[in-house]
């Protein structure tokens, strides 16, 4: 079996960016790697993550939202993940069931507990090895966020997360906080302000710290 390994944080906490390098340090290592999404990963799940993400969906509650993102996941974990750790590849995952419960527990107010269960159905009961959380102040990761966008397309807005307002993401940023409190086996939080090679380079001890 290879290493499933979880990459965490609120929006541009440098998650994408991070899963990038650590799949490159690890390809230099002669480990193989799988990096992926979520929502995305499968194909269903990259049209469910049009639905979710796109500021141009239909109206979406909080109950459908968390269903479509474990929609995504029970999909991601059987066609995508569970095979390619199997075949003993290391899969780096942006985003699992901790965006969740941070997300539609803390974030919407949904029941935690039965987040908890659903978390576990959809994963099949699947655990990341390892949990990294990029962890910074909600107001840099935003304007990040922001700039990122803009960056790919001046005209384009915020997505439907990214667009809640700043209290939403502190109750993320907070939740987030105390799963790592209370699984410190699992997770290392990194400080996600600091620049690109410094958190690359904490990322990377973490990972060669694995058994
Ligand atoms: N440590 C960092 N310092 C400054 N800018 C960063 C850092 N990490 C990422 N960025 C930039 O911030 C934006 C968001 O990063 P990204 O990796 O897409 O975050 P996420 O996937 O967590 O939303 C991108 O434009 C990226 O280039
Ligand atoms: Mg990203």
């Amino acid at each position: 079996m290879g290493k499933f390994i979880t990459f965490e944080g609120g929006e541009g906490s440098g998650k994408t960016t991070q899963i990038k390098l650590a799949a490159d340090w690890l390809k230099e290592r002669g480990i193989p790697v799988l990096a992926t999404a979520e929502p995305g990963g499968t194909p269903l799940g990259r049209k469910i993550r049009e639905i979710l993400l796109s500021r141009k969906s239909c109206a979406i509650g909080a109950e459908a939202e968390l269903l479509l993102f474990s929609a995504a996941r029970v999909q991601h974990v059987r066609e995508t993940i569970l095979p390619a750790l199997e075949a003993g590849q290391w899969v780096l995952c942006d985003r699992f069931t901790d965006a969740t419960l941070a997300y539609q527990g803390f974030g919407r107010k949904l029941d935690v507990e039965f987040i908890r269960t659903l978390n576990d159905f959809s994963t099949c009961s699947l655990k990341p090895d390892l949990t990294l959380l990029l962890d910074l102040p909600v107001e840099a990761g935003l304007a990040r966020a922001k700039k990122r966008t803009a960056g790919i397309c001046p005209e384009a807005a915020e997505d439907r997360f990214e667009r809640e307002e700043r209290i939403f993401h502190e109750r993320i940023r907070e939740g987030y906080l105390s799963f790592a409190a209370n699984e410190p086996e699992r997770f290392r939080i990194i400080n996600g302000a600091a620049d690109v090679e410094s958190v690359r380079r904490e990322v990377c001890l973490h990972l060669s710290a694995l058994p």
